[in-house]
Order: C-alpha cells, then sequence, then structure tokens
C-alpha cells in the first residue's frame, strides 16, 4: 500500500481480487489523452497560483509531454498497481521527472480530475457522432431528392394505408435524426462545463484561478458549485439518453427496412455488403446489418437504464458507485458510432424495386371526392363497396367496368379512371408535410438549409 496515491495511512497489501475490482485501468485509459490535457491546464494554473516555479511548471509540461507521447505512439506501459488512468500518469511523471511529479496534484483531486477528463472525452466524442450523423442525414436527403418520382404503399397498423412518394419514407426518418442532432447541441453546452478546481468536495483552498482553467480546456463555463461538480453525472446520462432516443429512430427505420426487403414484400434490395448468406440455404440473403442496429436499440437503452439504476440511491458528492459511468459511456459511443456508418452505407447502396412499389398502391378514397364530387364519409363508404366488389370478383380495383361502379354510386363516371392514377392521387397532398411533389420538393429545401447551418 505504501506505493498507492492514498497508501500512506494504511498498513499490509489490498487483497488481490479486490485490487482487480476497484481497478478501471483496463477501460479508463481511453481517456489518456484528456488525463494529460487537464493535467497540463493544472500544472499552468499552479504555477499563476505561485505554488510551483515557472521551472517546475515547465518540467511538469516536459514531462506530461513524454507521457503522451508514450501512450499515442502504443508504448506507454500500464504497470500492477496503476488502478486508473490518473494512477497511472502520475506514477509515470515521476518516473520521467522525479519529486517535482508529486507537487502537480496540489490541491486536485482525482474527483475533480476524473470528470474533467470525462467532459473533455466526451466533447470529443460528440462531435465525431454529431458528423456520422450529418452524413447519414445527408445521404438521405439526397436519395430523397433523386428518387422522388417513386411511389409507395403507406402503411400504418402494418396495413396498406395511402399511396406515398417514397422519398416521403425517406425524410420521415431523417427529420428524427435532425432532431436528435439539435439534441445532442443541447447536450455539448451541458457537456462543456469545467469542474477542475473543485477538489474533492469543498473547493479549491489555493488561489487556483479557474478562470484561466477554463480558457486553457476551452470549456463554454465552470462549474458552479463544487459538490454538485463532482458528484453529479447528469451529462453522462443526458447522453445516454440522447443514444437511446437517436437508436430507437434508427431501429424504427432498419424495421421498415427488413420488412421491404423480405421476399413477400421486394420493395428493395439490400446491397451485399451488407448482407450475409446462410450457411445451409443458398437462397436467403440475411438483412444482417439492419437486425444489428435494430438489436443496439435495446443495448444502448440498457446502458442508460444501467447507469441511471447506479445513480437511483446514492448520496451526495463522489461515490466509488460513479466510476460504472465509463463503460456505459464508452460503450454507448462505440455502439452509435458504429449504428452511424453502417446504416449511412446500407442507406446509399439499397436499391429500390420500383415495380412492386407501384404494384402493391393502394386506394385512397380523397380521390372520390375530387373525382365524384362526394362529401368524405360517402366517399369512404363507396371505397369500402369498391373494394368489397373488386375482392369478391377476384380483380385488381382498376378493372372494375364502369357499369359495376355505377351500382355502388350514380355518381360514377368515366374520370374515374384517374383514381387509379397513382401519380395524380398523391399530388393532392400538397399541404406543408404532406406527400405532393412540392411538398416534399420544400421538405428537401428545408433539410438542405438546416445541413448548411450544421
Ligand atoms: N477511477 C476513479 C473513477 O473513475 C477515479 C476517482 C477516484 N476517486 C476517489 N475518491 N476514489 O471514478
Amino acid at each position: 500500500s505504501g506505493t498507492k496515491l492514498w497508501g500512506g495511512r494504511f498498513v499490509g497489501d489490498t487483497d488481490p481480487i479486490m485490487e482487480k475490482f476497484n481497478a478501471s485501468i483496463t477501460y479508463d485509459r481511453r481517456l489518456w489523452a484528456a488525463d494529460v490535457r487537464g493535467s497540463q491546464a493544472y500544472a499552468k494554473a499552479l504555477q499563476t497560483a505561485g505554488l510551483v516555479t515557472g521551472d517546475e511548471m515547465k518540467r511538469l509540461l516536459g514531462g506530461l509531454d513524454t507521457v503522451y507521447e508514450e501512450w499515442s505512439s502504443g508504448h506507454f506501459q500500464i504497470k500492477a498497481g496503476d488502478e486508473d488512468v490518473h494512477t497511472a500518469n502520475e506514477r509515470r511523471l515521476k518516473e520521467l521527472i522525479g519529486e517535482v511529479a508529486g507537487k502537480l496534484h496540489t490541491g486536485r483531486s482525482r474527483n475533480d480530475q476524473v470528470v474533467t477528463d470525462m467532459r473533455l472525452w466526451l466533447r470529443d466524442a460528440i462531435n465525431t457522432l454529431k458528423g456520422n450523423s450529418l452524413q447519414l442525414i445527408s445521404t438521405m436527403v439526397d436519395r430523397a431528392a433523386a428518387e422522388i418520382d417513386i411511389l409507395f404503399p403507406g402503411y400504418t397498423h402494418m396495413q396498406r394505408a395511402q399511396p406515398i412518394r417514397w422519398s416521403h419514407w425517406i425524410l420521415s426518418h431523417a427529420v428524427a435524426l435532425r432532431r436528435d442532432v439539435e439534441k445532442l447541441d443541447e447536450t455539448l453546452r451541458r457537456v462543456n462545463v469545467l469542474p477542475l478546481g473543485s477538489g474533492a468536495i469543498a473547493g479549491n483552498p489555493l488561489a487556483i484561478d479557474r478562470e484561466l482553467l477554463r480558457k486553457e480546456l476551452d470549456f463554454d463555463t465552470i462549474s458552479i458549485n463544487s459538490m454538485d461538480a463532482t458528484g453529479q453525472r447528469d451529462f453522462v446520462v443526458e447522453f445516454l439518453f440522447w443514444a437511446s432516443m437517436c437508436l430507437t429512430h434508427l431501429s424504427k427505420m432498419a424495421e421498415d427496412l427488413i420488412l421491404y426487403s423480405t421476399k413477400e414484400f421486394s420493395f428493395i434490395q439490400l446491397s451485399d455488403a451488407y448482407s450475409t448468406g446462410s450457411s445451409l440455404m443458398p437462397q436467403k440473403k440475411n438483412a444482417d446489418s439492419l437486425e444489428l442496429i435494430r438489436s443496439k436499440a435495446g443495448r444502448v437503452f440498457g446502458r442508460c437504464a444501467g447507469f441511471l439504476m447506479i445513480l437511483k440511491g446514492l448520496p451526495s458528492t463522489y461515490n466509488k458507485d460513479l466510476q460504472e459511468d465509463k463503460e456505459a459511456m464508452f460503450d454507448t459511443y462505440d455502439t452509435v458510432d458504429a449504428v452511424l456508418q453502417v446504416a449511412t452505407g446500407v442507406v446509399s447502396t439499397l436499391q429500390v424495386c420500383t415495380e412492386n412499389m407501384s404494384l402493391s398502391l393502394a386506394l385512397s378514397p380523397i380521390s372520390f371526392i375530387y373525382v365524384c364530387q362526394m362529401p368524405f364519409r360517402e366517399a369512404h363508404s363507396c371505397s369500402g363497396k369498391v373494394v368489397f366488389l373488386a375482392e369478391s370478383k377476384n380483380i385488381p380495383l382498376n378493372q372494375i367496368t364502369l357499369e359495376h361502379l355505377q351500382t355502388v354510386s350514380p355518381l360514377f363516371d368515366a374520370d374515374v379512371s384517374s383514381v387509379w392514377d397513382y401519380g395524380s392521387s398523391v399530388e393532392q397532398y400538397s399541404a406543408p408535410g404532406g406527400t405532393a411533389r412540392s411538398s416534399i420538393n420544400a421538405q428537401i429545401e428545408n433539410m438542405r438549409a438546416w445541413l448548411k447551418t450544421h
């Protein structure tokens, strides 16, 4: 214990099982760059406060540069007893520059250090995820623009509902992802707050300039209360929730596409790059990419629920339970990062089987209002009867003779053929948000203008 950061008052060794149980180095090593950066800022603040000399600061900074180098070149050696990344970096710094390394932690606690590292790391991670999200959205918008002519049956309750444009379907998912990006921007504001200088709980007793730390580390603001700053992980929860929502959106899109790719629907064909075959049944092409996208929503939501469960009932300030924030954050990041990239690949490479889509188009009673000047209720009832007629004769709707139609209503005349023209049918939905070409074009323009500002 004598060699541990906190070893002074302990006698005897830690139980090796406890040692392993307590350690976080196997996963928090990912914070190495943030940890070095935070320490360098702190070394500067120590010098400004007169707690280390200019020369000592230079040695601290130089030593930390070497630590950084070692990590980035893959040469950093983790040693037995390196409990976490903070311990490991400080141990190595001491090996490199000697006793002066011991001054770096003056007035600092791992409690403010770790949460500073987490925020620095998550800030970069969020920017990467935002970039990936934008890439996916712009792929979708481009596809919507290119395929605006393709008509497609819209479903509610998984039953054919109304003809829509294929672009309308694509945009419906793109718009949800746009909301996610906006949420991510808001989350970033709350992540980008500096906790360093909060100490273990009570704050910093030395003349540490937190404003200088903020500028050095490029945070927007400094935390208001040191107990809150070291004891809360709201920003992690917010990120986990964000990821759950975003992947819920993508799982919905994946589920649609899985269905559309079945032989029964045959609306789309997934590219080989994102499918797998069956070892037993050569005719099969499985949508594994989409199934995994769908499943990752569950995984990430589990991380969110699991971490909230850890927080619930915790007392104020730092407790070791909080160490569990890291695996939740890292795993969620890795998962969302992969999902966004695979989704972009899937969406940009899938093929649309236009003929199968148009064969499945459905009748819209609204059309009867226009063609036969009926009130909506009457049109609805007439459409029902027309469908019944077609089903009892076992023929498609557009093959019912005018004579037969007139048994349903005398208002049917030769113009009724335009009802079977789905192209003009979708054009009726021209209010903002609808499926008419003008309305889809407006949505595309709106999305493109938004993309330009992001
Ligand atoms: N590895 C710890 C964590 O990730 C660092 C903070 C330890 N603080 C303490 N008071 N033991 O939470």
